[in-house]
């Protein structure tokens, strides 16, 4: 069947349509618009922004997705939104939309977790991939480790007790002047520094708790930058980057190694935006290869946010029979 997807959580809009049938998944269309380089001139997402952005691109990317993917309303079997975690009138955009559409032309509506989402980009990434497995979510706002035991059954084994490991880039990122979002170019820059010019303290919480915490890091970063800056003196970006990068990939790293452990499977997922850094990747990489485990990463148009994983995930749950009626809201929490 084809399922179209409409994601709005944030600062992307985006629309697509995969077909998804037994062993087959293919990605027929995927149209990201970004609002990045509007956002950027305010160093961050500013949420009224976001949502009138949303409003404005929603409708032209759903019929730029139909055609692109050579389909009509007619054809689509399922319309899934992502209905929660997010801002607020972001998600309320795309809902509105996904509600009038489906009810409209009489196509099931589904509600989907942006969460969720960012884990069945794997299943686009890899048709054999099925659960269960062990999935890392990294992106702006979630930094979690989830036991997957069905497509539509997932429990939180570990998560950040305040800052998410986006949130972490991103904040280091700005005050150091790259662009936002500063994730993707700290990532670039780490590549020309020394990672072990600066000790930082690590955001995995001591013990055997799957459990993070980035404020500290975030903290001891800014206190090295602004002592720097009181002394006169340009702290080395790319010592910083690399130093700041590493820290959090070990960290990452350290909790995925005691959850496999803990868990004893044999699949790793990462999703999320953040899943997009190269340094994370190579780390998470050999750790599956020591371990014997098999690493599901999605390619980088899957893991930051996009309409196929929400068209994914949406196939999943129609599968699962939760089929929405016109009641459906949006919520800004992880739980509806
Ligand atoms: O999943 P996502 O697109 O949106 C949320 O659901 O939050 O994630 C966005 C986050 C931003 O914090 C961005 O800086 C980060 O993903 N990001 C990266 C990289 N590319 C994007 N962080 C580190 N390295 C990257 N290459
Ligand atoms: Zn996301």
């Amino acid at each position: 069947m084809y399922v179209l997807g409409i994601e709005s959580s944030c600062d992307e809009t985006s629309a697509a349509i995969v077909r998804m049938d037994e062993g087959r998944r293919d990605i027929c269309a995927n149209i990201v618009a970004s609002q990045i380089d509007t956002h950027r001139l305010y160093g961050g997402v500013v949420p009224e922004i976001a949502s009138r952005a949303h409003v404005e691109a929603i409708s032209r990317i759903t019929y730029e997705a139909l055609d692109t993917a050579g389909l009509s309303l007619s054809d689509i079997g399922a319309v899934a939104v992502t209905t929660h975690p997010g801002l607020i009138g972001a998600l309320l955009v795309g809902v509105n939309f996904a509600k009038s559409l489906a009810f409209a032309h009489n196509i099931p509506l589904i509600s989907v977790n942006h969460i969720h989402a960012h884990v069945a980009a794997a299943y686009l990434a890899d048709p054999d991939l099925r659960p269960p497995f062990l999935a890392l979510v990294v992106s702006g706002g979630h930094t979690s480790l989830y036991c997957v035991t069905g497509e539509t059954e997932f429990e939180e084994i570990g998560c950040t007790r305040d800052d998410a490991a986006g949130e972490a880039f991103d904040k280091i990122g700005r005050v150091i002047g790259l662009p936002y979002p500063g994730g993707a170019a700290l990532d670039k820059l780490a590549y020309e520094g020394d990672a072990t010019a600066f000790k930082l303290p690590s955001p995995a919480l001591a013990g055997s708790e799957l459990a993070f915490s980035f404020s500290g890091l975030k903290t001891a970063a800014l206190n090295l930058i602004n002592s720097a800056n009181q002394r006169g003196e340009d702290i080395n970006r790319a010592d910083l980057a690399a130093s700041y990068t590493a820290t959090i990939v070990h960290a990452i790293q350290k909790k995925v190694d005691l959850a496999l452990e803990q868990t004893g499977l044999g699949t790793l997922v990462m999703a999320g935006g953040v899943a997009a850094n190269s340094h994370l990747r190579r780390a998470l990489g050999d750790l599956c290869q020591r371990r014997g485990v098999k690493l599901v990463a999605p390619p980088l148009s899957l893991c930051g946010d996009n309409g196929a994983m929400v068209a994914a995930a949406g196939y999943f749950e129609y599968m699962a029979g939760h089929v929405s009626d016109t009641s459906l809201n949006a919520c800004a929490a992880d739980v509806m």
